[in-house]
Parts: structure tokens; sequence; C-alpha cells
């Protein structure tokens, strides 16, 4: 068997977490959220008065402290999901509230950004047997991946999806403003100049809304097994 790249892309909330992190288990990779690392950074610029109260970033102020940033996964349990950290400090519940998914995209935009966290994700692909997701992993970080998805399905179905999620996590939140982030997110993620959310010309394209968890995660292993055993 073939130590492989998978890469998988889409829209925020499209589910591709649950299923890259299904796969990852499944074929004991390791499992890579890259949106977890652009929230570290946003986090970051929150705490230290690098967001301004109109949402814009203080740019210079961020590319300076950049380069010194710690951003890193560690696994807490063996067979879990590895949690994100910012300078040593765990911050993998905090950086998926509704503030930060409200700022992150402006952070995301940025190339000085883009080009160290990509950077980091590559020096985790050295080795390969990872499953990342994120929006431009087939893209840009890792145009030669072996296995690409694009994962697609409307924004209603993933503001549902994301309205639970926070729910179930105790967040007060309003449908319409997780939607509203939503469609805001998709937006700057499909218009920004630097690496935008498209699907690779060779990703396959997987509509998330008509299939179960378990067909899709056994529609998954055929795929990677007829790369990986080939
Ligand atoms: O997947 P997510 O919602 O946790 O991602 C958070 C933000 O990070 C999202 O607004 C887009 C950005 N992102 C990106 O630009 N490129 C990636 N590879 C992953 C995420």
């Amino acid at each position: 068997m073939k130590d492989i790249i998978v890469a998988i892309d889409g829209y925020s909330s499209s589910g591709k977490s649950t299923m890259a992190r299904q796969l990852a288990r499944a074929v004991g990779y390791t499992y890579i959220d890259s949106g977890a690392m652009y929230r570290a950074v946003t986090l970051y610029a929150m705490r230290n008065g690098m967001v301004r109260s109109d949402g814009s970033i203080d740019v210079e102020a961020l590319e300076r402290v950049l380069p010194g940033l710690g951003i890193e996964f560690r696994v807490l349990k063996p067979g879990e999901s590895a949690h994100m950290f910012l300078n040593g400090e765990d911050v993998e519940r905090e950086i998926r509230s509704l503030e930060v998914s409200a700022h992150v995209s402006p952070v995301a935009k940025l190339p000085q950004v883009r080009n160290a966290l990509t950077a980091i994700m590559r020096g985790y692909g050295r080795v390969g047997r990872i499953v990342m997701d994120g929006r431009d992993i087939g893209t840009t970080v890792f145009p030669d991946a072996e296995m690409k998805i694009f994962v697609n399905a409307s924004a209603q179905e993933r503001a549902r999806r994301r309205y639970r999620e926070l729910l179930d996590k105790g967040e007060q939140v309003d449908y319409d403003a997780v939607l509203a982030n939503i469609i805001e997110r998709d937006d700057i993620d499909v218009n920004r100049a630097e690496s935008p959310l498209r699907k690779a010309d060779d990703a396959i394209m997987l509509d998330n809304g008509s299939m179960t968890p378990d067909e899709q995660l056994r529609w998954l292993l055929a795929k990677f097994h007829s790369i990986a055993d080939a």
C-alpha cells in the first residue's frame, strides 16, 4: 500500500471535517484541520488588538508577530483528534466560537498569513499519510495530492448543521446570524485573490446531502483503496 495525501476541500460547514476525520481514523492516517490554523491566528489577532472595531485587521502588526507564533496540533488522548494549541495554550474550543468565525475570513485573505500556514501544512505532508481538509488543499497546498475530494452542499443545509453544532456546545446563537455568516464567508472564500476556494480539476465532487454518513465513509474508503492499493 502506498502512503498518500488526501485533500478534502469545500465550503464552510459542508461536513468535510467529519468526513476527513472518519476517513483518517479508518485508514490509520493523521487528520489535519487546516481551518483550525487560520482560526488560531485570528484568535491571536483578536486577543491582541489587531482586529479593529470595524472588523478590519492591523495587517502590519499581525505580519510582524506571525513568524514567532506557535501554531501546532497536539494529540491529547491516543485515538482522539488533535487539539489546536496557540503559543502552548489549548484553544480548541475557543477557535470554534461565532466571534472567531466572524473575523477569520479577512485574516485568511492575507497572503503573508496564507504563506506562513501553507509552509507549516506542507511540513505535515512531507511524510504523507495525512487527510487534510480546507479550501485550497487540492489546489495550492498539495496540488499533487493523490486523492482530492471537493464537497458540495447548499448554504441553508450547512447553516442548519452549524446552528445545531453551536447549540449542542451551549452557545447562544440565532439561525439567521449563522446563515448570514456562512453566506458572507462563502463570498470571501470564493472571491479572494489569494488561493480562492475552487474545485481542483482533478478533484472528485461529492454532494454531501445525498448520502448518509455510513454511505459516505464506504464511498471514501473505496476511492482511497483504489488509489493507495494500486
Ligand atoms: O473550515 P473552517 O470554517 O474552520 O475554516 C475557517 C476559515 O479559514 C474559513 O473562513 C476559510 C479559511 N480557510 C482557508 O482560507 N484555507 C484553508 N485551507 C482552510 C480554511
